[in-house]
């Protein structure tokens, strides 16, 4: 905490046109100064700076207020953060009020990561320009690749030595303890003392925060090796959480804000050519696919969200996920493809700032154009591949909050597709309605109301889990090896490396404990040998385990009766495989998540009063989020294969 002295002292101090100066390049007008305004785009100036009564105040605009805000709203940080950069500048000493012994232990760790990873990052540059090896090999490199000497010192580009313990020695030379080193993973520390430097021989793009600092590293090596991964970057740390960092945030945000757009590209040379080609407003999601918290920090700066895509299919792939999470946090999302073969390093690369933008312009299409474009082709002739095509569609429209956008939405899908309104409507409204059911059913209790009742049968978790684990293994030793077709992949598998790789891959459990021994069992006997599986299990020495078995492949022995819909004769179980099998395992899934569900919701219901618990409440929130997406997309599955 700030003491309110020492703010007043700041506030006195912070002239605002000696403030103001060192932003915009303002011209005396009678009292007052004049200047083209930094938050918006224009060509005269509208934005006047009142020394008298100490504010500044666009006609343009309207962007208005005094020497802190103008600070905040400038370099995009809290009132805390403009009061400590005012304080610099003008030399005034902070002594912060008393933290808790925890707080302040938190800081000084933090604190001191920061300093060891600006201590890294000056240490790369140096060695980038003035090493013979830097010189030689780094820097002859990035100029090859055609950045220019002032692009590297802007993103300040650097160069790790070839000796692999060249920064580790320095660092500890200069007195940084070990400890910070390895948390910042800068350096690698093995059991028996021996420590190397992580980026070794690799060329240095420093990551850093929406207020400048450097969080992270990502370190491309030079070589065409393929067996030498081409991009290393720092592990998770105290300060650095790759989810919610956006690589060029920083030096992006004014100038996303000014022209009120963000463009998203996918990685560190993108982001880097486009400026150096004039364009500023422009991300990296650094390779992985955008997360809700990185399009949370787009959008605090606009709502206009562009989304660059080369178009290989991991690129595409990556676009249409971002596209939907974005559309929910009620952005205005565009898509640029650009032309087969170019990323926007390289399209970037001797095109003008107008060149760009006019591609880009003419370029953009929204997400309903993208889509369509995307999958035309293959829907055209087939009424399934087009049905799904539209479902699609119309489910990233029903994720859109604003009623009226999507109403406009809706008309554009309407006309595009040649599919009436009202069909659109209705199926947006049945999407909505599941989501405000399963809202309703999350608030049960609080409200009082009865549960909405789920579209799959109603038992009580407890019960629904044992017919549902029971199920899974009926079909196991049932049917393990019967060849079935997945939809969407078109593969060829036997329900039991099915059934083995979904509930290992997503890490789902059984909690009837017999069941998990029966299905750990048969994961086991199965890779050794598939062959007289349902005699073992008959004769296994576990007694309650053949009795089990005796059960599921005994004469009368049918599926439970949620699986009717199919049919219940064996006959017409075999053939329908294809399916019943994933809605099992798909139905297993939401029935896990619902669980996980409930007891997070548990956790926030029960979660301590203390200093921790906004960051706590939102962890929870988080996780929340990302189970009822989750569910929302099971269920979509589930009721797809129901409609079908
Ligand atoms: N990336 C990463 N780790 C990897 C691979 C990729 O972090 N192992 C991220 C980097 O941010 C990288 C981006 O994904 O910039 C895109 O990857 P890629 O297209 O392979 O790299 P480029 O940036 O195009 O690098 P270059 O042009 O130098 O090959
Ligand atoms: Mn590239």
């Amino acid at each position: 905490m700030i003491p309110r002295e020492t703010v007043d002292k700041i506030f006195e101090a912070a002239d605002i046109y000696d403030v103001v100066k060192d932003y915009v390049n303002l011209k005396r007008a009678g009292v007052n100064y004049k200047g083209n305004c930094p938050f918006h785009d224009e060509k005269t100036p509208s934005f006047v700076v009142s020394p008298a009564k100490g504010i500044y105040k666009c006609f343009g605009c309207g962007a208005a207020g005094n020497s802190v805000k103008f600070v905040m709203e400038h370099e995009k940080v809290s009132f805390p953060e403009a009061l400590r950069i005012l304080a610099k500048k003008y030399n005034i000493e902070i002594k912060e009020e008393k933290l808790t012994e925890e707080k302040i232990q938190e800081k000084e760790t933090r604190d001191s990561l920061f300093i060891v990873t600006e201590f890294a990052k000056n240490f790369f540059k140096k060695q980038l320009f003035e090493t013979t090896e830097g010189k030689n090999t780094a820097l002859s490199y990035f100029k090859e690749r055609g950045f220019n000497e002032q692009t590297i010192k802007k993103f300040e580009l650097g160069w790790s030595p070839s000796k692999k313990d060249a920064f580790t020695q320095t660092a500890l030379k200069a007195g940084y303890k070990l400890k910070f080193l390895t948390e910042t993973g800068l350096t690698v520390a093995k059991n028996d003392g021996y420590k190397f430097d992580r980026f070794a021989e690799r060329i240095i793009f420093p990551i850093r925060t929406l207020s400048g600092k450097v969080t992270a590293f990502g370190g491309r090596t030079l070589k065409a090796d393929k067996k030498i991964a081409k991009y290393l970057n720092s592990p998770e740390s105290e300060i650095y959480n790759k989810s919610k960092i956006l690589y060029g945030i920083y030096l992006a945000k004014n100038a996303i804000v000014k022209h009120d757009k963000c463009f998203m590209t996918e990685g560190y040379t993108d982001v880097i050519s486009m400026h150096q080609s004039g364009i500023e407003n422009v991300v990296a999601s650094s390779g992985t696919s955008l997360t809700v918290e990185q399009i949370k920090l787009v959008r605090r700066f606009t709502k206009n969200l562009s989304i660059i895509y080369d178009g290989d299919p991991a690129g595409i792939k990556a676009s249409l996920r971002g596209i939907d999470l974005a559309l929910a946090e009620e952005m205005n999302v565009k898509i640029i493809a650009l032309p087969q073969g170019e990323d926007p390093d390289s399209f970037a690369k001797n095109k003008t700032r107008e060149e760009l933008t006019e591609y880009f312009d003419k370029h953009e299409k929204d997400f309903i154009e993208f889509k369509i474009n995307l999958f035309a082709g293959e829907a055209k002739n087939d009424p399934v591949k087009r049905a799904n095509l539209i479902r699609d569609i119309v489910k990233s429209v029903s994720v859109i909050p604003d009623k009226i956008l999507r109403g406009e939405y809706i008309k554009s899908v309407s006309k595009q597709l040649g599919v009436n309104e009202e069909t659109l409507y209705s199926e947006v409204t049945k999407l909505l309605r599941k989501k405000f059911d399963d809202n309703r059913n999350k608030n049960y209790g609080k409200f009082g109301r009865e549960p909405v009742k789920p579209r799959l049968p109603n038992e009580t978790t407890g019960i629904y889990f044992e017919v549902i684990e029971k199920d899974i293994l009926n079909f196991l030793l049932n049917y393990g090896n019967q060849i079935i077709e997945i939809d969407e992949t078109e593969e060829k598998i036997t329900v039991a490396e099915f059934i083995i790789s979904e509930i290992k891959n997503d890490d789902l459990e059984f909690h009837n404990l017999v069941y998990k021994e029966i299905f750990r069992d048969y994961e086991r006997y199965f890779s050794e040998n598939n062959e007289s599986v349902q005699e073992y299990f008959l004769k296994h020495e576990n007694e309650k385990i053949s009795e089990i078995a005796a059960e599921i492949l005994g004469p009368k022995q049918e599926l439970s009766k949620i699986w009717n819909t199919y049919g219940s004769s064996d006959d017409n179980i075999e053939k329908r495989l294809n399916k019943i099998v994933p809605e099992i395992i798909d139905t297993f899934k939401l029935k896990i998540v619902q669980l996980k569900t409930e007891e997070i919701k548990k956790q926030i219901a029960e979660l301590p009063k203390n200093e921790n618990y906004d960051d706590n409440l939102n962890e929870l929130l988080e996780k929340l989020k990302l189970f009822d997406d989750l569910k929302i997309k099971l269920t979509d599955i589930l009721e797809k294969t129901a409609l079908l």
